[in-house]
């Protein structure tokens, strides 16, 4: 199997004042097409810094970022934007929905940032909406939306453009055992389906359970993959 990711010693600070807080000691994971990977580990311990690494959402202090043989440390802060665009699909551990537009308008968003204003058929939107049984919220705002409804618009706003991988943080941290459930079986889908990459971190056992693999960290390093 191909690599679709690859971390190389990688490590975080942030800084406070003049303080330097290192948070990641050193992380060197390789992620293949088509894993379904769980980040596990204690409340602080770097998992969500992580993630907003690979996805470009974060610059790293020191390390490599390979995602597809491009390495988002290396590029310019444009053609790292660019890289998230076509190839990442991010779920975050609070949902950052737009409240003033739809459950559809937050997914036609993020069609026209993908396509850079060209928008979309909306074939795979309609499939993703009914996926995640959303067909009859299409029209609702985020404030008319229950908690585990919002995250499923999370979820297809993610996933609507096709990314090659999905950064999933916590997705299912706030929602019921039925929405989990939900959530859970359309990653699995899309894993399956598509042979899409997905990284999920969760706190949760019964999440991880479903994935292909588990990847644990402590005190900002991994100590089992
Ligand atoms: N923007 C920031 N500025 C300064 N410190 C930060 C920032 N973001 C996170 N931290 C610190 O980095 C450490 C790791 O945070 P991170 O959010 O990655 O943990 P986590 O493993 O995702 O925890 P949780 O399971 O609670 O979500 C924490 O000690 C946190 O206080
Ligand atoms: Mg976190």
């Amino acid at each position: 199997m191909d690599t679709i990711l690859q971390t190389i010693d990688l490590r975080k600070s942030y800084k406070i004042g003049k303080i330097e807080n290192p948070v990641l000691h050193g992380i060197s994971l390789e992620i293949k097409k088509g894993e379904f990977v769980a980040i596990m580990g204690p409340s602080g311990c770097g998992k969500s810094t992580l993630l907003h690494l690979l996805g470009g959402l974060l610059s790293p202090t020191s390390g490599n970022i390979i995602i597809d043989g491009e390495d988002l440390a290396r590029v310019s802060d444009a053609q790292r934007t660019d890289i998230r665009r076509r190839k990442i699909g991010f779920v975050f551990q609070r949902f950052n929905l737009f409240p003033t537009l739809t459950a559809e308008g937050n997914l036609k968003l993020a069609e026209k940032i993908h396509t850079g204003n060209g928008g979309s058929d909306g074939v795979n939107r309609r499939e993703v909406l009914r996926l995640l049984k959303l067909d009859d919220k299409m029209h609702h705002k985020p404030l008319e939306l229950s908690g585990g409804e919002q995250q499923r618009v999370a979820l297809a706003r993610a996933v609507v453009n096709n990314p090659a991988i999905i950064l999933a943080d916590e997705p299912t941290g706030n929602l019921d055992t039925e929405n989990s459930e939900i959530v859970l079986n359309m990653f699995s889908e899309l894993n399956r389906k598509f042979n899409q990459t997905i990284i999920m971190i969760t706190h949760n056992p019964e999440a991880a359970a479903v994935c292909s693999r588990i990847v644990r960290m402590r005190d900002g390093l991994v100590v089992d993959n």
